[in-house]
């Protein structure tokens, strides 16, 4: 089946026609087109994101982005199920997004009565991204599971046990801010501009990451949740106490804390509960060091490392097709409306 997948529930406007093939058993992915619209210029004065300004840019983004699919797609690609993103996220966003898509299934549903309409949980989204990396297609699902997955973005860190595609149990999550969320707020405090997981990771390069020791908040503890609040205040007071310290120096040292508490926590669980692989997602997964910290211990416990290519880290509708498509098969029908607290 064709999905057609919309995407607006923070700062990227992205619409995605996938084709998707195998059932829940081996689902199969393949992107026939990919566009994000991204609102960073627009966000970036204002250093993070002003939600009635991304509704704003959603609004005019959106028909901009459809015509272009719509133009370059022949009738032979004509979705079979419109998906959109209802939660979490900013609602006026949201909404932007879930309005738009009713309107294009009025309209496309006159030419193709069969058409139905999904509502997909972002996080799902996310989590499920890792299918539309291509090392999947050697591996069979039954191969994958169990399977410890770490969702780490602008607003969510998230630890989970997957039995199954379709089963899974939280092992832990943040307790106050999220991994992305403690990224931005360092490179603030550096002066770099928004989003700062690329600028923080940019200007690590040049640092020393053993310079300044920051606290691993709760590393040693047996549960699985994570608390990023009391790094980023440790990065602000040093900060303050010494005002000629090298900012690449300070970059690198959090880059590094940040990292290592996230993969220790991670591989703990994925050596406890005796999984198959390890799997990556969210905007933080676009992060080198995290993703290479992580394959490489992967690699040492024997288990499978997912994380997904470039494109899939941070927003976009893709993601949202593989989740509309394992939500349709199960036959989940959510509300179409927003949801902006939806977690998993
Ligand atoms: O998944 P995402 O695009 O949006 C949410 O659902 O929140 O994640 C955005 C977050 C931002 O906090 C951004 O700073 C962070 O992902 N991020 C990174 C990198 N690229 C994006 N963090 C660390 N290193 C990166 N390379
Ligand atoms: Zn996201």
């Amino acid at each position: 089946m064709r999905i057609l997948a919309i995407e607006t529930s923070c700062d990227e406007t992205a619409i995605a026609l996938v084709r998707a093939s195998g059932g829940l058993k081996s689902p199969k992915f393949k992107v026939l087109k990919n566009v994000v619209a991204s609102q960073i210029e627009t966000h970036r004065p204002w250093g993070g994101v002003v939600p009635n300004l991304a509704k704003r840019e959603h609004l005019k983004n959106l028909p901009l982005i459809f015509n272009q699919i719509l133009k370059t797609i022949n009738y032979k690609l004509k979705p079979d199920l419109l998906a959109v993103t209802i939660g979490p996220g900013l609602k006026p966003c949201l909404w932007s997004g879930i309005g738009f898509t009713k309107e294009i299934y009025r309209k496309l549903k006159i030419e193709n009565p069969k058409l139905k309409i999904i509502g997909v949980n972002h996080l799902e989204g996310h989590l499920y991204s890792f299918l539309l990396t291509n090392k999947l297609t050697k591996l069979k699902a039954k191969n994958l599971f169990p399977a410890v997955a770490l969702i780490v973005s602008g607003g969510h860190t998230i630890l989970l046990l997957m039995e199954s595609l379709i089963k899974w149990k939280k092992l832990g999550e943040t307790r106050d801010d999220a991994v992305g969320e403690s990224f931005d707020k360092v490179a603030r405090m550096l002066n770099l501009p928004f989003p700062g997981g690329p600028e923080i990771e940019e200007l690590a390069k040049s640092g020393n990451s053993g310079a300044i020791n920051f606290p691993r908040p709760m590393i040693n503890r047996k549960n699985y949740d994570f608390s990023f609040s009391g790094l980023k205040t440790s990065v602000l007071y040093y900060l303050r106490e010494h005002s000629t310290t090298k900012r690449e120096d300070v970059a690198a040292s959090f880059e590094q804390a940040a990292v290592e508490t996230l993969v220790t926590k991670t591989m703990r669980a994925a050596k406890e509960c005796k999984v198959k692989s390890v799997m990556l997602s969210g905007g933080v997964a676009a992060n080198k060091l995290l993703r290479k910290e992580l394959e490489t211990q992967s690699s040492l416990l024997k288990t499978n490392f997912f994380a997904p290519s470039m494109a899939f880290n941070t927003d976009n509708a893709a993601m949202i097709a593989t989740a509309a498509y394992i939500s349709y098969l199960r036959k989940k029908n959510r509300k179409i409306s927003a949801q902006s607290n939806l977690n998993l």
